[in-house]
Formats: structure tokens, sequence, C-alpha cells
């Protein structure tokens, strides 16, 4: 795929993707969103990333999944994602979602972490600074903050929707418990939250509680790291790759987390995937599919994104496949 100056996206766009409602909204995602966590930094090729995100948006994937804090710096990601948004999809705003965060430290002082309103007002006119837009279409909080009374995160949501800056509120990261309280908060405001966004993979299923619970409350769920950060592909099976991100590129996945106890799982995983005509991170996804409204998809390569869509042309599984699967996670 090459983009000359003037990029024209694929026409074909939206025949590829599902659109999922989210929850019980009217909301639809699509099956797969893209996420900058990684490689938007400020090392990173500027072209590389306009690929990944013009290559994402030719797929269908149109919602970008981004946070204050992304980089690093911390704050880089959202830059680099205005630059392109601007020189390339200003005509296709209302085509995309476009959601930030703010819960994680961000800035110095007491003002720049945690779940006050103080913070996430501030934190979301800087995001959409950042980006050169007027509003996102989501605005999560990030994480539980214990020392703060869910009352006033929940009225900085208010706020910001009341105000026009985010169309839509989520939270990540919270505990089944903590996700029916805020549900509850809101939903006495008159607001809905839209989505609850959590780690989940076949090899992390800690979260499938939060799942179930935000189900029960017909909040929509979405799921970060669906490819356990590369470690569900094939990449690994023979030793680390130089630019993986295991490689040490990442402070947040390293070479302690592939154990041979996790690449066995991993093999026999792969080879099942084989006999379903997938390759593993199609598999990977499909499954996680069947349990979340979407799953947000990282690349470091705009071909990986490529390979990952195609996991929609097989998202059934037979009982002898789960089953296997099953017992492999065991
Ligand atoms: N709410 C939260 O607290 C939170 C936390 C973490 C992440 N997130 C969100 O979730 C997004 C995704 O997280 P993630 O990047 O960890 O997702 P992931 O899908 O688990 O891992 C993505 C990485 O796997 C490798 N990969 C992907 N497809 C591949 C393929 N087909 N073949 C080989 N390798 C492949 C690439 O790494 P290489 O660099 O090795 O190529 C890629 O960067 C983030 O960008 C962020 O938006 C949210």
């Amino acid at each position: 795929m090459k983009y000359t100056d003037f990029y024209e996206p694929a026409a074909e766009r939206y025949t590829r993707m599902q659109y999922r409602y989210c929850g019980k909204s009217g909301l639809r995602l699509p099956a797969m969103a893209f996420g900058l966590w990684h490689n938007f930094t400020i090392s990173s090729s500027y072209e590389n990333c306009r690929r990944l995100i013009l290559g994402a948006f030719d797929l269908g994937i149109n919602h970008f999944d981004l946070a204050n804090n992304y980089g690093p710096v911390p704050g880089t990601s959202e830059k680099i994602f205005g630059e392109i948004l601007k020189a390339d999809l200003s005509e296709h705003r209302d085509e995309l979602v476009i959601s930030t965060k703010a819960g994680y430290d961000m800035w110095e002082g007491p003002y720049g972490t945690g779940g006050s309103k103080k913070y996430l007002i501030a934190s979301l006119d800087q995001s959409l600074r950042r980006m050169g837009l007027d509003y996102v279409d989501i605005f999560y909080h990030h994480r539980p903050d214990p020392e703060t009374p869910m009352e006033e995160t929940a009225e900085a949501l208010e706020q910001i929707v009341r105000q026009g800056k985010a169309l839509y509120v989520g939270i990540s990261n919270y505990s089944p418990k903590q996700t029916a309280q805020m549900e509850g908060i809101l939903r006495d405001k008159g607001l809905h939250c839209l989505i609850h966004q959590l780690r989940f993979s076949m090899l992390d299923q800690e979260n499938l509680p939060a799942i179930r619970e935000a189900e029960r409350l017909s909040i929509g769920t979405i799921a970060f790291c669906p490819l356990a950060q590369g470690l569900l592909t094939d990449k690994y099976l023979n030793g680390i790759p130089e630019d993986s991100r295991a490689a040490g590129h990442s402070r947040f996945f390293g070479k302690e987390q592939i154990t041979e106890e996790a690449l066995a799982r991993v093999r026999a995983l792969n080879d099942l995937a084989g006999q379903r005509g997938q390759s593993l991170a199609q598999m990977a996804l499909a499954w996680n599919l069947g349990r979340n409204t979407s799953v947000i998809l990282g690349a470091s390569r705009s071909e990986q994104l490529q390979e990952n869509v195609r996991a929609l042309d097989n998202l059934d599984f037979t009982e002898e496949e789960t089953a296997r699967i099953e017992e492999i996670l065991k």
C-alpha cells in the first residue's frame, strides 16, 4: 500500500467490517478498533503512523482509541493523530469514532492524575487541543480512583457530555462492583455508561466477570490487548524477533512474559488455528469477538491489520474447537 500526497479512502471500506450496536445505545462500533498506545511516539516515523491510520480506515476500522498519556512522551499519539486527521481525514470526521481517556499520570502535581473533576475536565480540554477537535465521540475514565468519590468522577463525565465535549462516556479497568456503582450514578443523572474497556484475551480472562456485569447493565464491552501484546500470534514461536514489542521497545511487555509454559499453549492454539484455516491472531480475535462488542487492535505495521481483519471471515467455533481451546487454556 502506498499513499501519495492526496489520500482517497478505499471505496469498499464499509463492505468488509462488521458494525455492532454498543450495549443498548444506537451507536454501532466496528468489530475492530485501532489503538494508539504503542508505535505513535516521539521517535516514530510519521509516514508509518499515517499508513497505520489510513490503512485502518481503508479496512473499515473507523474507531480510533487514544488516551491523554499515550506516547512516549505523553500526549504524542494524540498530537500525531491530530496531524493525520487534519491532513488526510478532515472531510471524514463524521465517519469516525474517536475515543480518549484520562485517569493515569499525565502531568506533575496533584491535578494530573486520578478521577477528580479538576483533572478530567482539564485533561479532555488538552486532548481536544492536541487532536484539533471540538469534541471526542467517547471519553473514558481510564481507571477507578478509590481516593475520589465516584459521584465526583460521574459529575465530571456529566459536565463533559452536557458541554458537548464528548458524545458518550465510558469506563475502563473497573471491577464489576465499581461498574454497577458508576452505571447507577450516571443513570440517576440521566446519562448512560456506553462502554467498558478492559483487558481480555484467551490468555487473560480475569475480567470475564466484569464483562458479564457490563452485559447485564446493557453496557457494551471492548477488549484491549486481545493478542496479549503479540503473544497470541505466531511471531514468538521461534524466538524473539528484533523488531517486536518484546525485544525491548515497550516497558509493558518483555521477554520475561514469553515463558515456556505460555509458548506451549500458544503452539497448541496455533495448531488449532491452522486446522480452522486461520492464523493464530485471527483465531484469537474471532474468539474474543464472541465475548465482546469489539476488540482494540494494536499494530506496528499496517500489514498486521490487514491480516487481523480477516478474522471476520470465520467467527464461529464448533463445540469440538471450543472444548479443545478450553483444554489448552486450562
Ligand atoms: N484502557 C486501558 O487501560 C488500555 C491498556 C492497554 C491498551 N489499551 C488499548 O488497547 C490497544 C491495543 O493494545 P495492544 O497493542 O496491546 O493490543 P494487542 O493486539 O494485544 O497487541 C498488538 C501488538 O501485537 C503485534 N501484532 C498484532 N497483530 C499481529 C500479527 N498479525 N502478527 C504478528 N504480530 C502482531 C504487534 O506488535 P509488534 O510491535 O511486536 O509488531 C502489535 O503492536 C492499545 O493501543 C490501546 O488503545 C487500553
